[in-house]
């Protein structure tokens, strides 16, 4: 069975950390966002993937190249301009003759694709998505569902919401080839706005997958610590590549931390981090690989992108910081996405001040 991953959106709500690389690219435990849809793909039997892709292409295919190392076949459809989620796939009608699979490429989920298929063909429906429950419905694509369950509407981010919890479509989806054929080929469609709800008015065409599952959108800097949390206290079937070291800390390879410096649980360490003497990483931070926590440094709470600087003396709390910073030493800085690249010493605190609050 194939999948497509759909990954041409712009992620334009995570400044600073996606200055330098494509949302699908956000590193989440040091891994590429989509490397985790992949491997939850591969978990799954998939073996033939199609990255859908507009914006900064080259990143990622220069990553995942034909995708043998993750034991799946890659291949990318390149899109000139955005031609929205529904458009991307009707490129693909060529290469797609079976049931296949969907994933937003912006989501961290570890539904069951095994059962959703299984329960596609049982429906005998020409999509089945997952559906999750949420607070904030008007985020997301809203499903109504009549008495017996069945679908009967679909509604793309509706205006209002009047705080309920509703039933939403978690951006996954089990698909029948002739969807495809729905859709007019190289012309700019949303499954969300465009497919969807004439499926749904329809009857009979669309069917839900409800199970519990972990499910986390990364729209912006929240919920990508979110998400990153809800990882290291266990609430996702979502590996994390190091080695649990019990207690909840995690080591990557070649990690160093002086017998001096202090590593309070939950942590994560991407491989070749140090942590130079009298340093201390605590209260759930996660730090990107190649990362140097300088003496005395301290970082609480934050998660630090790979290859940084967090200099001697410094204090992080409550934080985001883009990979590749430089974390001037003595600076102090809390409640704050930092892009902290190169400074001067004394410039951390206004360069950072003007950044975003997370
Ligand atoms: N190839 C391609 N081309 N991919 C696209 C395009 C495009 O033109 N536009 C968006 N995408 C990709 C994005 O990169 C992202 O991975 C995915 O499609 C969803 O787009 P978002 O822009 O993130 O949509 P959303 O989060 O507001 O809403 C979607 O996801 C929700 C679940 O997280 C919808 O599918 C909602 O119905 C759903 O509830
Ligand atoms: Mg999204």
């Amino acid at each position: 069975m194939k999948a497509v991953i759909l990954a041409g959106g712009t992620g334009n709500r995570l400044h600073p950390i996606d200055s330098d690389v494509p949302k699908a690219m956000l590193p989440v435990f040091d891994r590429p966002l989509i490397e985790h849809t992949i491997i939850q793909l591969s978990r799954h039997g998939i073996r033939e993937v199609v990255v859908a892709l507009s914006y900064r292409a080259r990143d990622i295919v220069g990553y995942f190249g034909d995708g043998a190392r993750w034991g799946v076949k890659i291949r990318y459809s390149v899109e000139s301009r955005p031609m929205g989620t529904a458009g991307a796939l009707g490129l693909l009608r060529d290469i797609i003759d079976e049931t296949f699979v969907v994933v937003n490429g912006d989501v961290v989920q570890d539904i069951d694709i095994t059962r959703m298929i299984t329960e596609h063909k049982a429906a005998q429906a020409r999509i089945t998505f997952a559906i999750a429950r949420s607070e904030t419905p008007e985020q997301y694509g809203v499903v109504k569902l009549d008495d017996s369950g069945a679908i009967a509407g679909f509604v793309e981010k509706p205006r209002s919401s009047d705080g309920a919890v509703e039933s939403v479509s978690a951006g996954v989806y089990i698909m029948e080839p002739d969807v495809l054929a729905s859709v007019s080929y190289g012309v700019a469609a949303n499954l969300e706005t465009d497919l969807l709800p004439r499926m749904a008015a329809n009857g009979g065409e669309l069917a839900g997958s409800v199970q519990e599952f972990y499910w986390r959108d990364i729209a912006d800097l929240v919920s990508y610590r979110a998400a990153h949390k809800d990882i290291l206290a266990g609430k996702a079937i979502i590996e994390i590549p190091a080695t649990h070291i019990g207690e909840g800390i995690w080591l990557g390879d070649n990690v160093t931390v002086h017998p001096s410096a202090e590593l309070i649980p939950p942590v994560f360490l991407g491989k070749n981090v140090t942590v130079r003497p009298g340093a201390v990483v605590r209260g759930g931070s996660i730090i990107g690989e190649n990362t140097l926590i300088d003496d005395s440094a301290t970082v609480a709470n934050s998660i630090i992108g790979q290859g940084t600087w967090v200099g001697a003396g410094s204090e992080i709390d409550n934080c985001v910081i883009a990979g590749g910073s430089s974390v001037s030493s003595e600076s102090v800085v809390r409640d704050y996405a930092c892009l902290a690249a190169a400074q001067s010493p004394g410039a951390a605190a206004r360069e950072i001040a003007s950044e975003v609050r997370v």
